[in-house]
C-alpha cells in the first residue's frame, strides 16, 4: 500500500516505479480510501500498541493505492526495497528513506508474511481484479 501522505505529496508514481523496476509484478492495483473502520480492522494486529489511534486517522486521512505484488521470496524482499519502519533507520535507496516522513507516515505498507499477503489481497481485490 502506498500511504496517504506519500500520495498526498504527489509520489505515488515515483514509487510504483522503484516497486515495478525493482521486478516485481503487479497483480493488482486500485486507487482508494480507508474508512477509519475499515483502516481499524485492516491494522487490527496493533490495536493495543500506544500508537493505534493516531495510525487508523492518518491511514484514514486520504487516498492511498492499494497493490498485489508477485516477485520469487516477494514478503522478504519487499521488506528490504520498502527500508525500516522509521525512515531514520532506513537502508539507502529504500523508499522509506526517500519517500517517508517520519516513523509514523512511511509512505508504505508491507505485508510481513505470505499468509497476511494472501488475508490483505482479499480484503482489497475481488478474484477478477487479480490478473
Ligand atoms: P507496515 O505494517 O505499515 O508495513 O509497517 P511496519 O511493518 O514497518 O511497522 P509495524 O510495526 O507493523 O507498524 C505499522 C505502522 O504503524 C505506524 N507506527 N507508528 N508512532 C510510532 O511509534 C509508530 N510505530 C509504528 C507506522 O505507520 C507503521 O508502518
Ligand atoms: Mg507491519
Amino acid at each position: 500500500m502506498i500511504k496517504p501522505e506519500a500520495v498526498a505529496a504527489g509520489n505515488m508514481g515515483k514509487i510504483l516505479n522503484m516497486i515495478i523496476d525493482n521486478g516485481y509484478k503487479v497483480i493488482a492495483l486500485k486507487y482508494t480510501r480507508l474508512s477509519r473502520q475499515e483502516a481499524g480492522s485492516f491494522y487490527a494486529v496493533h490495536k493495543e500498541r500506544p500508537f493505534y489511534g493516531e495510525l487508523v486517522d492518518y491511514m484514514a486521512s486520504g487516498p492511498i493505492v492499494a497493490a498485489i505484488l508477485e516477485k520469487d521470496n516477494a514478503v522478504l524482499g519487499f521488506r528490504d526495497l520498502i527500508g525500516a519502519t522509521d525512515p531514520a533507520q532506513a537502508a539507502e535507496g529504500t523508499i522509506r528513506k526517500r519517500f517517508a516522513e517520519s516513523k509514523a507516515k512511511n509512505a508504505v505498507h508491507g505485508s510481513d508474511s505470505d499468509e497476511n499477503a494472501a488475508i490483505e489481497g482479499a480484503f482489497f481485490f475481488s478474484g477478477r481484479e487479480q490478473f
